[in-house]
Parts: structure tokens; C-alpha cells; sequence
């Protein structure tokens, strides 16, 4: 499996402090059948605390100690780039970062409210050549309250990434039902962890989500979600997804946004 959102690096964020946590992270994940973890430090923290090329160097020196441990897992570099004005100038500047050097991006929608600027911001990434991953879109208000605005973001060609936990309801029953309904309306293309830590219910494994999002899905889709999906990503290649269901009826209109997004 392929997890595209993990605060694994140490010392960066509010994930892992140490390197014995970043060292247990990996070999948990790997015991539960990960190969590949994308480290997305938040970006606020990476820009008020350390900088990119630190984190680079960090995942590096992270990647060597997994490997001289025999750990089966690599790391690779992204970020949980949050979203405001600044960040079309973040992305040009280079202090805003994508996924492992590809066109997608993980973007983290506000958690509250609806700022006016969003369709906006998410239209100028576009134009730039970038495609949004959303972060976690269950477990932000815009998109609970009305999921439409989520519908529209994916017909306009953007990837949405739910965290296992949510699908298993670590975030509470609401979140849970609202996932589950995600999921069963095409609006889910990645399952990831959003790990901070090596254990409870935000350590690194997708098992628990996978198994439970096999109830509500057929295997295969749920399988693309944690292995195809996640590593045309990592590998800068053209996703293939199914279009949401609430579109069925407009599958030029899909067809286009998928060509131009
Ligand atoms: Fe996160």
C-alpha cells in the first residue's frame, strides 16, 4: 500500500518528536503492508519553524536509518500545504511543495467556515499546472455542510484522500456516516493515515479503514484507493477514477474537467 499523508518526520510538526517515533511509525507501518509513506509535514510549520530544505535532508537521513534497519518502507516528500491566499505565491516561491516532485498536491481546506477566496485559490492552483489532493474533506465543515461544493471540486478535476480513521470513527459518528456516504457516492479516491503517531488510532496503518470501507465498496475499488490511485500519484501519472455518482448524468461535462484538470 501507498499512504499519501503522514506526519512522520520528527521534530517538524505536531506528528513524531523524535526519531525513535519516525523509526516505530515506519516499522508499523511496514508489519502492516505499506511500502510507501509520503511525509507531509503541515506547511505552516515547515515555514515558521525549519525550512524545505531541512525537511529534505531530514527524510533523507530518515530514509538511511530505515533502510539500515531492514525496515521494507521508503519515504517520500510531500507537504499538507493548508489553504489561504498565499499559497499560488507559496507554490511559485517553492516553500509550498507537491507530492514527490508530481503535478498533485495535498491541500488542506480551513477545518471552519467557508472563506469566500477558496474556489478562487484552488482555480489559480489549476491554472498553474497543479492538481489538488484534498485533505481529509470528511472532517471539514465546508464540504459537511454542503458536499456539493466537494462534487464540484472533483468534477473539476481534483482527488480527495479520506483518512482511515475517519472511515473506522475515530472522529465520531458523524464523521464516520458522512465518510461512509463519501465513499458510496465516488467522492473518495485515496485512503491515507494522517498519522501522528506509532500507535492508537492515528498510528500509520490503513488496515482497520480498508477493512471496514470493504463493507460499504467492492475489494478492487477499495484496493485502488490504498495502491493504484496513491501510486500514479507518487509517480506523476494521469489518475484513472470513476466519475461520482451524483454526475452520472453529466459525463461530458466529467469528461472535460478530467482532460483539462
Ligand atoms: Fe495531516
Amino acid at each position: 500500500m501507498y499512504d499519501l499523508h503522514a506526519h512522520i518526520l520528527p521534530g517538524v510538526d505536531d506528528g513524531a518528536q523524535t526519531e525513535d517515533d519516525t523509526l516505530k511509525m515506519a516499522r508499523v507501518a511496514a508489519d502492516s503492508g505499506t511500502k510507501v509513506i509520503l511525509a507531509t509535514p503541515h506547511r505552516r510549520d515547515v515555514t515558521q519553524r525549519s525550512s524545505v530544505d531541512y525537511v529534505r535532508g531530514l527524510l533523507d537521513r530518515m530514509n538511511g536509518k530505515i533502510a539500515e534497519l531492514g525496515i521494507d518502507l521508503s519515504l517520500r516528500q510531500g507537504m499538507e500545504n493548508h489553504l489561504d491566499l498565499d499559497l499560488p505565491d507559496e507554490v511559485s516561491s517553492g516553500r509550498a511543495i507537491g507530492i514527490n516532485g508530481s503535478r498533485y498536491m495535498l491541500v488542506e481546506m480551513p477545518f471552519f467556515g467557508r472563506p469566500n477566496y477558496i474556489e478562487e485559490v484552488m482555480f489559480q492552483l489549476q491554472v498553474m499546472g497543479v492538481t489538488p489532493v484534498l485533505a481529509h474533506p470528511e472532517r471539514i465543515e465546508a464540504f459537511q455542510r454542503d458536499v456539493k461544493l466537494l462534487e464540484t471540486f472533483v468534477e473539476r478535476g481534483m482527488l480527495s484522500q479520506v483518512t482511515a480513521g475517519s472511515i473506522t470513527g475515530h472522529f465520531g459518528k458523524r464523521v464516520r456516516r458522512f465518510t461512509h456516504t463519501l465513499l458510496r457516492t465516488g467522492l473518495v479516491h485515496v485512503i491515507a493515515s494522517d498519522t501522528h503517531f506509532a500507535t492508537g488510532p492515528r498510528s500509520p496503518t490503513l488496515l482497520p479503514g480498508v477493512e471496514e470501507a470493504t463493507r460499504v465498496l467492492p475489494a478492487e475499488r477499495v484496493q485502488a484507493m490504498v495502491v493504484d490511485t496513491p501510486q500514479a500519484i507518487l509517480n506523476d501519472l494521469p489518475v484513472d477514477v470513476p466519475p461520482p455518482q451524483g454526475q452520472a448524468r453529466s459525463r461530458r461535462r466529467w469528461q472535460f474537467w478530467r482532460r483539462v484538470g
